[in-house]
């Protein structure tokens, strides 16, 4: 009788431990992966089965056993098999697509050093990718989400997510170098994050095989000594000042010179693992040209007082900006980009590179004011975003607008009419009015818009290529080429790999 009890026991347990584990569900007694998995649990009560029952439910446990079996081996497999894993010896299938993609994008593509896979991850130099199946549809019009993911792997720069920089390298260059089936999976994996997943082949934009061959025609950058580079990041440069790597000691308290803040930046333990070494000479030569996410400076005026601090982030609408306050107490605002206050542009040139996004302007033919985003500029128009449409404007079409103080302190404001050596003609509410210029204290000063500018500065200094010899400079530079983040036991792990 007793005996019965416990096979009936043992069979009830078997079968809702099997269950469980076919149903990932959370790990038991406690919810950790290694402390007694479903998997384990389930293979006990079969293994009891199999000794306490004859007949149908010692077959039944067997059968069970037998797909555990394989189901375990399955989970095994991929985990030893991500170093050995052959490019061309894939099935097209959608599964196996994202599953491979899953592998590259947490190990040989590095994305996961980067990117996040979690909306609630603090925010970072790089966009979350949470739900990016869906989001990459909307992202640019007239763009499929694959077609985005496409330009977004193999043209990353032709796109910028707004408020990040140009700092994600094309993913089939060093130092990630995926090949095309690779950047294939890799793109049903994100495809797989909230969206269809599509893995019919396509042309790839770039042209791998001929791209590579002029990227090694370049000559060779490095041709520096590494421990001399070292001296110079740590002692001449005092790059550490500012910059973590790992293992080598960082200074508490030290100052740079003259006039130069520490400030936060970018740890620098595996820089030549993430970046092209392009891009990393660029960084060093021209702080400015990119600036990595969350590290700008930035200016900007608000209800006539002017803010100042590090750019923490950015949207279409807002920015959020870290500044000192006088105790020196760190705080976050987030100000409105509408609530920027406007100010005069004299000349309507390269009015993007001087990070203007709104601009208002006077047209000479109608009189009419119009406001809006600025969209696109060349040599000759301007087009605003109004009201949600585009509204293209001739330069020359706009009033030009001078502001000038009397000896009275009066400011007058007007359309500009004439200017001579003797007189300035302006109408001011409709009426004209000439000023002789010895009456004028100060300006004329002329406007030919106004406009809302986001300027956005590295904090790094600039002058390194003055400061640095040349020799130095390519020692500093064959270091930073060498922070690859292996340390001596990935490396090991790594050669192990590739020599399975
Ligand atoms: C060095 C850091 C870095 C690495 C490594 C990196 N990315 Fe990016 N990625 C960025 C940054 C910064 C952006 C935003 C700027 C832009 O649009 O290029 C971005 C943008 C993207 C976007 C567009 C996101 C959006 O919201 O529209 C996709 C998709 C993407 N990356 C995929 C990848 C994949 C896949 C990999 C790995 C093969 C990868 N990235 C590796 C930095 C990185
Ligand atoms: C005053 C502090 C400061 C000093 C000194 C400094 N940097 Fe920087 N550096 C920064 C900041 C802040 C950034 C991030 C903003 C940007 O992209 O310019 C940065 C960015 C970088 C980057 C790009 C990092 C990335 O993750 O993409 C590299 C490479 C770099 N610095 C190298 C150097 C080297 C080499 C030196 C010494 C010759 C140096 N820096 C000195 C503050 C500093």
């Amino acid at each position: 009788m007793q005996r019965k009890l416990i096979r009936i026991i043992s069979l009830i347990l078997m079968v809702v431990s099997f269950i469980a584990y076919i149903a990932k569900a959370p790990a038991f007694p406690i919810a950790s992966e290694n402390l007694l998995p479903w998997s384990t649990w389930f293979f006990i009560f079969a293994l009891a089965n199999i000794i306490l029952w004859q007949s149908v439910v010692k077959l039944l446990s067997f059968s069970l056993m037998v797909i555990w079996f394989y189901a375990f081996a399955a989970s095994v497999v991929p985990e030893t098999s991500t170093a050995t894993f052959d490019p061309n010896a894939i099935d097209r299938t959608p599964d196996t697509f994202i599953e491979i993609g899953e592998i590259i994008f947490n190990g040989k593509g590095k994305c996961n050093t980067c990117h996040t896979l979690d909306p609630s991850a603090p925010k970072s130099r790089c966009p979350d990718l949470t739900d990016i199946g869906t989001h990459a549809a909307t992202r640019q019009p007239g763009m499929t989400a694959k077609e985005y993911l496409i330009e977004s792997t193999y043209e990353p720069h032709k796109f910028l997510v707004p408020g990040y920089s140009n700092i994600m390298p094309p993913v089939w260059k060093p130092p990630i170098s995926l090949s095309e089936i690779e950047i294939e999976t890799v793109i049903a994996f994100l495809q797989s994050q909230g969206g269809e997943v599509d893995i019919t082949e396509f042309e790839p934009p770039v042209d791998i095989g001929s791209a590579e061959a002029v990227v090694e025609e370049l000559p060779p950058l490095l041709t520096g000594d590494v421990e001399r580079g070292k001296k110079v990041f740590v002692e001449g440069a005092k790059c550490i000042a500012c910059h973590a790597v790992a293992g080598v000691e960082q200074p508490t308290g030290q100052t740079l010179d003259e006039g130069v803040e520490v400030v936060a930046a970018p740890e620098l333990t595996d820089i030549a693992g993430l970046n092209s070494l392009r891009y990393i000479e660029e960084s060093v030569l021209l702080p400015n040209a990119q600036i990595v996410s969350g590290y700008g400076s930035v200016t900007v005026k608000t209800g006539g007082a002017t803010i100042q601090g590090t750019l923490v982030t950015q949207d279409n609408e807002q920015i959020t900006v870290r500044v000192k306050d006088a105790a020196g107490n760190e705080e976050e605002r987030t100000i409105l980009l509408s609530e920027l206050d406007p100010e005069p542009i004299e000349e309507l040139t390269d009015l993007t590179g001087k990070g203007y996004f709104w601009i208002q302007v006077t047209l000479a033919d109608t009189g009419a004011t119009i406001s809006g985003d600025l969209v696109e500029e060349d040599d000759e128009n301007i087009t605003l975003q109004i009201g949600g449409e585009p509204q293209t404007i001739s330069k020359s079409n706009v009033k030009v607008q001078a502001t000038l103080i009397d000896f009275d302190e009066n400011v007058i404001v007007g359309e500009l009419i004439e200017e001579t050596e003797d007189e300035v003609t302006l109408i001011v509410d409709g009426e004209e009015q000439i000023i002789d210029t010895f009456d004028i204290d100060e300006g004329p000063n002329y406007s030919r818009a106004f406009g809302k500018r986001l300027v956005v500065t590295s904090p790094m200094p600039n002058n390194f290529p003055l400061l640095l010899s040349v020799s130095d400079m390519s020692d500093l530079l064959a270091y930073l080429a060498s922070l690859t983040g292996a340390t001596d036991a990935t490396a090991a792990e790594e050669a192990e790999a590739t020599a399975e």
